[in-house]
């Protein structure tokens, strides 16, 4: 299929959730014609030294959706995550929405069910999600026409979606003066990672993007909203026409200092099963922490 058109004349309502313990922002994004809209990379809070699982930020979520009248079609990840554990299932259980994600999924769920050496009972077909999308990928949100593109590098499955004159970048670009994502997890390719930051960066220049991380760098506030444009002038790792090769010399190098996220063992085996939270034989949820596999 080739790669839709964005109609930038379709302006949705975009609303932010900022999670502080991992740094993930978190969206509601309406429809302008209609009630609906979709929720993108809703987090679960997870206390990792007393065990416990919290839901502060997906009942503010919820609480604005019932506020505000709105029918909540998708709930989308836009990838499986290391650094947060997702809160989808909680937003599903409670207002509804598909839980979508990219078909690559299954090589995630290939790698970490190896990992965590999980039993026959995992599936690695991506059937714990209600839609696998594929690159160029057309769905709805209410009227407004919405599409998804495969961006691998940061991990296998990442997919940026666009909806409107809005970009739900993932974990691709940062904000300009964050530079992009990490290119090291198993999987992740920085040369990947740079074809797949030029496919977005050849979107439209006004188009609105939104990021799924922000870290506040050098003091400045957190933010979240960019454009494509200011991305292609600005990113200090991309911007002002970096080259591949220089692009893949640094992320190696960066990558190869940075410790692993605090939760990324308990992340991977819940995002990997849609959110949903392993048990043991009596059915307790219980999160494994394999030693050395890293
Ligand atoms: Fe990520």
């Amino acid at each position: 299929m080739t790669q839709p058109k964005p109609d930038l004349s379709v302006k949705p309502e975009v609303t932010a959730f900022f999670d502080a313990q991992s740094n993930t922002i978190s969206y509601v994004v309406k429809d302008p014609a209609s009630p609906a809209c979709a929720v993108i990379d809703p987090v679960m809070e997870f206390d990792a030294a007393a065990g416990r699982l919290t839901h502060d930020g997906s009942n503010k979520i919820i609480a604005f959706i019932q506020e505000h009248g709105l029918t909540t079609e998708w709930i989308i990840e836009t990838h499986v995550h290391a650094d947060h554990l997702s809160g989808a299932p909680y937003l599903q259980d409670r207002i509804g929405g598909r839980i979508g994600i990219g078909e690559h999924v299954i090589t995630v769920q290939e790698t970490f069910g190896k990992i965590f050496n999980e039993g026959t009972e995992f599936e690695r077909d991506g059937s714990q999600f209600d839609r696998l999308f594929t690159d160029n990928d057309t769905y709805q949100v209410g009227q407004m026409a919405c599409f998804a593109l495969h961006t691998p590098g940061h991990t296998p499955a990442c997919m940026v979606h666009v909806m409107g004159d809005a970009v739900f970048a993932g974990d691709t670009l940062f904000m300009p003066d964050g530079g992009s994502a990490r290119a090291d997890f198993p999987g992740g390719d920085a040369g990947q990672l740079y074809d797949s930051i030029q496919r977005i960066l050849s979107l439209p220049d006004e188009m609105r993007l939104f990021i799924c991380h922000d870290y506040g760098p050098n003091g400045r506030a957190i933010a979240w909203e960019t454009t494509i444009g200011d991305e292609r002038a600005a990113n200090i790792h991309v911007g002002a026409g970096k080259s591949r090769d220089e692009f893949i010399r640094f992320r190696t190098e960066r990558d190869a200092e940075l410790a692993m996220p605090a939760l990324i063992l308990p992340s991977l085996q819940v995002n990997m099963r849609g959110g949903d939270v392993p048990a043991d034989e009596d059915g307790n949820p219980t999160l494994k922490i394999p030693l050395n596999k890293l």
